[in-house]
């Protein structure tokens, strides 16, 4: 099958980018969400995206407006769905919401239709039992911001028909996207699997270490050469996403993080970050804003337990083959921004100390944080 137009359900951060990156790629896209005031935001952050892309010359004055106006805003459901050929379901990761979507859909919309879904951590082959075509149906993960993050997976179910692995696969690659196959449908597929339980831990460190969060993030950004730090990157997230996705790993694997009761806190204030103008950090406004990291606030700490969470939780990937290495280092790449490969900042800031820290923190916080023996290899 030819896909021509797409359907997007959910125009929140994933949702609007999503839309804007299939119509750069030439697609008519339907953009759908249960209030036209979402969508009047959604729309607007479109605009601004594609202005920057202008001003940077990735794109020209006269494709921000084609591309603006090949994406239909609309709230009827049938209307956004009755002329299209894939759907991509983007809307809050709440288990039963995603119910009364697929139980919607399964209603009107024809059987050779695929869905796919951006969930972040649900599993794929749960989530297909919901509608009424199984083999029709995969996870396709983007990452924040859609515009810039190069990276999907493609997670497939136990019952999608490899033709839709395909189909999909060339559809991301029709966007300019490098995918990645996610083997094993496991709780945070890869990437979130390293990135959500990090929030937690960064948490953790600043109750054990006493240092501010601007430290904290300082050091992932200037000794670990993340793009951001941790906290800032999940006020940029938003911390709705963030509890909804720990909540939901946490119920279905207790191994992948301990929960820090401050993610939930900050999410039942309606501190969600960026978006509502404080979550760890305060902010102006909704707009795109950076938190003033600093290499001299950097060499306040040693990001140990950061870097020993994440690659335990990497190592936990590649000894469960649900990627290769390879596929792991291009998904950080691609995926969080990560300048340098995992198990290489693991060498640098000396696999012993990371090891040692991991046993130390085993001993005093329990099993979660014992040292995958894949580390043991990294010299
Ligand atoms: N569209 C277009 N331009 C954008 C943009 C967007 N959506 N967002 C930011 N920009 C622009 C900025 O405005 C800035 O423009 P300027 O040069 O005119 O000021 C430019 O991009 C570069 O931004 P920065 O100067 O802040 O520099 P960076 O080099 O750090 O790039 C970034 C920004 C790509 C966001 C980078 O910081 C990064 O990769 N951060 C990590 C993001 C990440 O890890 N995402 C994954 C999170 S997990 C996830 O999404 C999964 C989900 O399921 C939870």
């Amino acid at each position: 099958m030819t896909i021509k137009n797409i359907t997007i359900l959910g125009s929140g951060i994933m949702g609007h980018g999503i839309a804007q990156v299939s119509a750069m790629a030439g697609y008519k896209v339907f953009l759908r969400d249960i209030e036209q005031k979402f969508l009047d935001k959604a729309m607007e952050k479109i605009r601004w995206s594609l202005q920057k892309l202008s001003e940077k010359n990735k794109i020209t004055s006269d494709e921000v407006d084609t591309i603006y106006n090949s994406i239909t805003p609309i709230v009827d459901l049938r209307a956004a769905t009755n002329n299209t050929d894939l759907i991509i379901e983007a809307v809050p990761e709440d288990f039963r919401l995603k119910e009364k979507v697929y139980d919607e859909l399964n209603e009107i919309v024809r059987n050779d239709i695929i869905f796919a879904s951006n969930t972040s951590t649900l599993p794929i082959t749960e989530l297909s039992k919901l509608t009424n075509r199984p083999q029709n149906f995969i996870g396709v993960h983007f990452f924040n911001p859609p515009q810039l993050m190069k990276l999907v997976e493609i997670i497939p179910g136990t019952q999608t028909n490899p033709q839709v692995v395909e189909e999909i696969t060339n559809y991301v690659i029709s966007l300019k996207k490098h995918p990645v196959i996610c083997k094993k449908d496991v709780s945070g597929f890869i990437v979130n699997r390293i990135f959500i339980p990090l929030v937690h831990e960064a948490l953790f460190s600043l109750d054990r270490d006493g240092v501010s969060m601007d430290i904290i993030d300082s050091a992932v950004k200037f000794k670990l050469d993340f793009p951001m730090g941790i906290f800032e990157l999940a006020d940029y997230t938003g911390l709705d996403v963030v509890y909804k996705a720990s909540y939901e790993m946490n119920l279905r694997d207790k191994k992948v993080l301990v929960m820090h009761p401050k993610v939930k806190e900050l999410y039942d204030n309606n501190q969600l970050g960026q978006k509502t103008g404080k979550g760890f950090y305060e902010y102006k406004d909704d707009n795109y804003e950076r938190v003033n990291l600093t290499q001299e606030k950097s060499a306040l700490y040693d990001p140990l337990s950061i870097l020993g969470v994440a690659a335990n939780n990497a190592a936990w990937l590649i000894e469960n083959e649900v990627c290769t290495l390879e596929d792991l280092n291009t998904a950080l790449k691609l995926g969080m921004g990560l300048k340098t490969e995992i198990f290489e900042l693991v060498k640098t800031l000396n696999t012993s100390k990371v090891i040692k820290r991991l046993s130390e923190l085993e001993k005093e916080q329990g099993d979660f944080y014992h040292p995958n023996k894949y580390l043991e290899n990294i010299q």
